[in-house]
């Protein structure tokens, strides 16, 4: 049986190094277990670890990004930059079709994270990824306080508690038709009660979609 279609137009190199850094997140998660779901010590617990967007994930968002033309695109929680390079590699490509500016916001309280996910997107390239991305360090809930353009996409992959915060700092930034995606909509759906409660009320504009990827992966658009 031949292998799915993989969307991403990359060189090799970053395809191997996005394929080598999503089995480092899966190796280190398969050994976290259950303690991802235990509230006790997690942002400690979560300061060496990946947790990265699934690889189909990935594929799905880079697919959006691309068939939305996505120029301006926040990411919610960037880790050590695995789904970031995905954002990139789709905005450098929107950008390369038709011109003009675009920037993938990425967020990242953690120092450490921060410098590792610079790292990883200097080894796929400046030229094709560094560049087009403004990464800002702290707590989001502060850095995307600054200047944010309108946004056509918007990935939410954040602990429970910052992501409806952080969405509706970010509601206003949101062009007609926007794009927010949130992972693990099923599995972790009574986390995220709230954010799911904000999307799915009728009066706040948004329409709904449950894709049924692994854990789930939620896809509104604002109206
Ligand atoms: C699930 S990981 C993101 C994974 C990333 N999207 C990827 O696919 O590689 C969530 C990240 O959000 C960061 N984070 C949590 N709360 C934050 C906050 N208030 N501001 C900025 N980053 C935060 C965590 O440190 C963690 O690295």
């Amino acid at each position: 049986m031949s292998l799915p279609p993989n969307p991403v137009v990359a060189p090799p190199h970053v395809l191997s190094l996005l394929d080598r850094l999503h089995d480092e997140s899966i190796k280190q998660e398969s050994v976290l277990g259950s303690y991802l779901s235990s509230a006790d010590g997690f942002g400690d617990l979560m300061r060496d670890k990946f947790i990265a967007l699934d690889k189909d994930k990935c594929h799905f968002v880079y697919q959006l990004a691309r068939a939305i033309d996505a120029r301006n695109i926040v990411e919610v929680g960037t880790s050590f930059g695995v789904s970031t390079i995905y954002l990139a590699l789709a905005l450098g490509s929107n950008l390369e079709r038709s011109g003009g500016k675009g920037k993938v916001i990425a967020t990242e309280k953690e120092s450490t994270k921060a410098a590792k996910a610079l790292q990883h997107w200097r080894e796929a390239g400046d030229e094709l990824v560094t560049r087009h991305i403004d990464l800002r360090e702290g707590n989001l809930l502060e850095t995307l306080k600054e200047s944010v353009p309108t946004l056509d996409l918007l990935l939410i992959d954040i602990w429970a508690p910052v992501a409806l915060p952080a969405l509706k700092l970010l509601e206003p930034r949101m062009r007609p038709g926007a794009v927010v995606i949130v992972d693990n909509s099923i599995s972790s759906a009574s986390r995220y009660a709230d954010l799911l409660a904000h999307l799915r009320s009728p009066t706040n504009g948004y329409i709904n979609l449950t894709l049924p990827y692994s854990n789930g992966l939620e896809m509104s658009i604002k109206f």
